[in-house]
């Protein structure tokens, strides 16, 4: 491995067993719970919509219990390429074969968990909720086949790098849902269980980042950030979409037709909202960043990370 310093202190065997000690099932999450539909299910600063004075309070309420839905919407379809990049990664693996491979089969199942464990949210939320939540990706899978596809047409390193600070982002998600007193239960326990099982997802992650950097070229890892950030776009498009859905969803809970103006506030305000809670929180992570950094300064500087 390559004298990286963030990778220091890291090693399969010590994750695995880290994994094997915070495994969980979506049942003993679940323990047969409901969401409160009656209060905030996530911190109100996830929604953004405060300063708009012409939402009623009831609406502010729809409007919370859309952005839950919408992130685990989001999350559950975003993991679907995780799999499939791991595939990639095997193809891939130069030394440290047999663990490597361990650790990949591991933690691609425990990504299907994650997938399952964010449906049974987004079917919970809706039952409690007493009313179905817009979704960008459709049933049917069409919409996450092709951003899957897209996303995989990027090189490992960058699905890596931006897989890192995804995988830091869910921490800050995780931590601030405690913090704000206003987030239901469920919701803090589902974002716990994501959590924990990802501490160990970002340590294999930076092994995996070192690893492939150590046989990369300075133009190789700074064409990694340009990758990174085009990656970013495909998820700020699905961003758009979704909030739409969101608007969607409240008029039809609200009865009420907003004017133009209202629209494009409610646009403006929610995508913010979206952008800084699921993709700002993790690229500002200073784990993410620490290791952007050591890897290439002038790359870093593309995603705003400086010394
Ligand atoms: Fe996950
Ligand atoms: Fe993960």
């Amino acid at each position: 491995m390559a004298s990286y310093g963030f990778v220091k202190g890291l090693d399969h065997p010590s994750i695995m067993e880290a994994a094997d000690r915070v495994a969980w099932t979506v049942d003993d999450v679940f323990r047969g719970r409901r969401f409160d539909a009656s209060k905030p299910i996530v911190p109100t600063s996830w929604v953004g919509t405060d300063a708009l004075a012409f939402l009623e309070a009831g609406e502010q309420l729809t409007l919370n219990h859309c952005r839950a839905f919408s992130y685990v919407h989001l999350l559950g379809n975003y993991e679907e390429f995780i799999p499939p990049h791991l595939g990639d990664a095997m193809d891939n693996n130069d030394h440290d074969a047999d663990l490597q491979a361990r650790s990949l089969v591991r933690f691609g199942q425990e990504e299907r968990k994650h997938q399952a464990l964010f449906r049974r949210a987004e079917t919970g939320l809706e039952k409690s909720c007493g009313h179905p939540l817009g979704r960008y990706f459709d049933e049917q899978k069409m919409q996450v086949a092709e951003f899957t596809a897209a996303i995989l047409r990027h090189p490992l390193r960058s699905r890596y790098l931006l897989l890192l600070a995804f995988e830091w982002g869910t921490q800050r998600h995780y931590v601030e849902s405690i913090r704000e007193r206003t987030a239901d239960a469920l919701h803090v326990d589902v974002l716990k269980a994501h959590w924990v099982e990802e501490a160990q997802h970002t340590k294999w992650d930076t092994l995996e980042i070192a690893r492939l950097a150590a046989g990369s070229s300075v133009e190789e890892l700074r064409d990694a950030f340009d990758h990174v950030l085009a990656l970013g776009q495909l998820i700020d498009a699905t961003f758009a979409d979704q909030v739409d859905r969101e608007i969607e969803t409240l008029q039809q809970v609200s009865g009420r037709a907003f004017s133009d103006d209202q629209i494009a506030m409610l646009r403006d305000a929610l995508h913010r909202s979206m952008s800084a809670i699921v993709a700002g929180y993790a690229l500002t992570h200073p784990k993410f960043a620490k290791v952007a950094l050591e890897l290439e300064q002038a790359g870093a500087a593309k995603l705003g990370i400086a010394c």
